[in-house]
């Protein structure tokens, strides 16, 4: 591995701001909430492990690196907890649902990952992407290819990032070149984990793509791993498209639903990731919230891919775990504040009303404690590692114009979720070390 995961020594940083994280999980609705913390015009300090040393109002002394971004917005970064690194090549195609999209663009995007120099050049494109747009940390879908999980493990490893993926799982209905068998692919997912999982910041998810695209072999098989090492993630969709939905009742007669095909062969645990859970009923939602798993909601590729509104309130209140994700490239942007934009609009299509404090718990503390990765990051809690961005508050003179007559805390905050995007990223700090800087021709003042 290219770095280690405490790094020697860095300076000790100290970054001026405005510092917003999450003490805990903010309620529904609830604007006026003790959840969020804000520290207007404080210092985060960062040792030189890269862990974060504590926040305070004074100035630290002269041996700390001071960093004064006095009037910007600092947050812990950004966690994704479900994108697909080959689908930026696909990203904003036109004019389908999921099961055509996936024939059309997707599949044939993910076979050039076959290629050992495509898998690698991608990896690191899509990761440098991510950290361009304020997210430090992910859950991650390669292809069918064992090269593509190994050239993503390496990149992140080369940036310190969290990153959580692994092979995908597909042994049918899918096209030449993007198939596996299910002792082969045991084989490569044993090697990966023995290489990868629980390394530096690397975590091993089996990669079940969705139901239709494995054999009940395969699901056993995945099954199996999981049962064998219970600190293995899982990461998978479920019930994302009507259209989906029936084909798998057709494949799997005996499941009682969609979800039951995961639950039946053991994939859900409090380390497994599914995405969307749109079209789940009160039995699955009780199945979910027993086991632990959470649910990645994926608000702009719902709405892209016209699969559905999916019912946060009613998820929560069944006590199921929601993270937030962007699906880049069904997708339509690896920016979280446009993804959480998305699932406001959706929650208001459903007559809800989703707070920025929800939203941004989503993105943050809430997907590392779902994660069980709290400890590591999420937060500005003492002995976590800096992962964390530094934002300006507004871009353009519209925006500016807003800010100017926000009054309340959540009035700026929802102004700010609703109206940036990664033009308003200043910088990108992993484990303290700055990965991402603006460039100087791209200004907070820019018309
Ligand atoms: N279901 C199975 N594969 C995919 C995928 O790549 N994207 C989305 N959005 N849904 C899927
Ligand atoms: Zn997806």
């Amino acid at each position: 591995m290219s770095q280690p995961l405490t790094p020697a020594r860095l300076p000790r940083r100290a970054l001026r701001g405005d510092l917003l994280d999450f003490a805990s999980a903010p309620a529904w609705a609830e604007l006026d909430s003790p959840a969020p913390r804000f520290r207007p015009d404080h210092w985060l300090l960062i040792d030189e492990q890269g862990r974060i040393a504590g926040v305070q109002a004074e100035a630290p002394e002269e041996s700390w690196q001071r960093e004064d971004h006095s009037g910007r917005l600092i947050l812990p970064g950004f966690i994704d907890t479900h994108v697909h690194c080959p689908q930026l090549d696909v990203i904003a195609s036109y004019g389908t649902e999921l099961l055509d999209w996936l024939h059309t663009y997707t599949f044939p995007a993910e076979r050039r990952y076959a290629d050992p120099a495509v898998a690698r050049v991608g990896a690191e494109r899509f990761l440098d992407a991510l950290l361009a747009h304020g997210t430090t940390a992910a859950v991650v879908f390669p292809t069918v290819h064992k090269v593509s999980a190994e050239a993503l493990f390496e990149a992140a490893a080369a940036r310190g990032m969290r990153l959580i993926t692994g092979k995908v799982l597909m042994d049918r209905h899918a096209p030449d070149g993007l198939r596996d068998d299910v002792a082969q692919a045991e084989r490569d997912c044993v090697d990966l984990i023995h290489r990868f999982h629980a390394r530096e910041r690397l975590a091993y998810a089996v990669t079940v793509r969705f139901a239709p695209t494995s054999t009940p072999e395969q699901l056993a098989m995945a099954g199996a791993l999981c049962r064998a090492d219970a600190s293995l993630f899982m990461q998978t969709h479920v019930a994302e498209n009507r259209s989906e939905v029936d084909w798998v009742a057709q494949l799997f007669p005996d499941a009682r639903s969609y979800l039951d095909v995961y639950a039946r062969e053991g994939l859900l645990h409090p380390r497994a990731v599914l995405a969307h859970g749109i079209w789940l009923d009160e039995t699955d939602r009780g199945v979910l919230a027993e086991s632990g798993a959470q649910i990645a909601h994926s608000p702009s590729s719902n709405l892209f891919l016209g699969s559905g509104l999916m019912d946060w309130p009613g998820l929560r209140a069944a006590g199921v775990a929601v993270s937030a994700a962007s699906d880049v490239g069904g997708g339509t942007s690896l920016s979280m504040q446009r993804n959480l934009l998305d699932a406001y609009k959706i929650q208001a299509l459903r007559g809800e009303r989703l707070s920025a404090w929800v939203a941004l718990h989503a993105a943050t503390r809430g997907a590392a404690e779902a994660l069980g990765l709290a400890r590591e990051l999420g937060s500005f809690d003492a002995g976590t590692l800096a992962d964390v961005c530094v934002w300006d508050w507004a871009m353009g003179s519209v925006a500016q114009a807003r800010f100017e007559v926000a009054r309340e805390l959540h009035e700026r905050v929802f102004a700010w979720m609703t109206l940036s995007d990664e033009r308003n990223l200043a910088a990108t700090f992993v484990a303290g070390e700055a990965r991402y800087c603006r460039p100087a021709t791209m200004t907070a003042s820019a018309p």
